[in-house]
């Protein structure tokens, strides 16, 4: 699962052009849009479609994958474990610093304390049937909207980092990467080599701009979760803004198509992960690096209105 060489970098190992072209994730080559997982959590009593979901993720050129022990309580790490073989090549991404928690109001609990944060490594490890996982997101509870550290799980963010750099050293992690962090954050966190950051972030929220620049002055990954506005009703939809609407009429394309276009459009290390539970969705978001904008479409997209985070209300 974690070969990742290619005689080009516009070809995945399995010889499929790259979705998107060829991006970077620390010394990764990967397909500047990936797949994001948490959306197979639905198809639990349809496992055959979720496998044959993530070998259409392979043919098509993707070679990046988002993941986290907490989608479906080890179910979705299950999946990806099952569908994707070593020569895929795929880049599996998932996170730390949140618990599964099937019972409780939310499928997910804060575990940000550093012996947490390994328990977790080697639970992904596990479920994902690997002896090194790619890259590992340290997922803080720094931004809103979602969880808030509360208690003892409000941990010094360089106590963390100290972990996650022992477990890189000791090969269990390839890379760190850091999620749902500050500005501040992110500083803080450059001379541990991080090689991406995954913050929620779409054409209709986005409050961080300026961390999107430090991360491309940096070449760390720009990662956005929610690429479209996410699964969540409260959440803002990138498919229900006018000039998203209006634009996708013009270029016969539809408005999901249009939004992650603007997005790898916006920012050269840009990865796009949006997340699907249909194959015909997956097709489409796979084709929105064939999606040309030119100046006037950027301006008019350029020109939608940003919600602040703060104004949201989840969870
Ligand atoms: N670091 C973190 O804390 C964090 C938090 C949340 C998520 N994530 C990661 O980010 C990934 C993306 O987030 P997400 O999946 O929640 O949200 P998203 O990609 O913004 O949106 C997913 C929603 O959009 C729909 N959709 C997807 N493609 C579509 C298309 N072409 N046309 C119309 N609707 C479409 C999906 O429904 P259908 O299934 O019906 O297509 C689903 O309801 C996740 O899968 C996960 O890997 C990370």
């Amino acid at each position: 699962m974690t070969a990742n060489n290619s005689p080009s970098p516009q070809l995945t190992v399995t010889g499929a052009p790259r979705a998107g072209g060829a991006g970077t994730i620390g010394d990764l080559t990967v397909s500047r849009i990936g797949y994001g997982a948490m959306q197979l959590e639905r198809l639990r009593d349809d496992r055959d479609a979720a496998i044959a979901l993530l070998r259409r993720v392979v043919e098509l050129g993707v070679d990046h994958v988002d993941t986290a022990q907490f989608y479906g309580n080890g179910f979705v790490n299950g999946l990806i474990r099952d569908a994707f073989r070593p020569e895929d090549g795929v880049v599996v991404v998932s996170k730390v610093g949140a618990d599964p928690d099937p019972d409780g109001p939310f499928p997910m609990r804060p575990a940000q304390r550093p012996e947490q944060l390994r328990a977790s490594v080697e639970d992904n490890l596990v479920s994902l049937g690997l002896d090194c996982i790619p890259v590992v997101n340290l997922r803080r509870l720094d931004t809103r909207p979602g969880l808030r550290a509360e208690g003892d799980q409000v941990v010094d963010l360089d106590d963390q980092l100290a972990e996650m750099t022992a477990l890189r050293d000791e090969g269990k992690i390839g890379a760190i990467g850091l999620s749902a962090v500050t500005l501040d954050g992110v500083r803080r966190a450059l001379p541990a080599g991080i090689v991406c950051v995954q913050n929620l972030y779409s054409l209709v929220t986005r409050d961080d701009e300026e961390m999107l620049r430090l991360c491309t002055d940096e070449q760390i990954a720009w990662v956005p979760f929610f690429p479209l506005g996410g699964a969540f009703p409260q959440l803002p939809k990138v498919t229900d803004e006018p000039a998203v609407t209006a634009l996708a009429e013009t270029l016969g394309r539809t408005p999901a198509q249009v939004g992650l276009a603007w997005l790898l459009h916006h920012a050269p290390n840009t990865l796009l992960i949006p997340g699907t539970a249909d194959t015909g969705h997956l097709e489409a978001n796979i084709a929105t690096g064939t999606v040309a904008l030119d100046d006037a479409a950027t301006a008019a997209l350029d020109a939608v209105e940003s919600r602040p985070l703060t104004e949201i209300t989840f969870g």
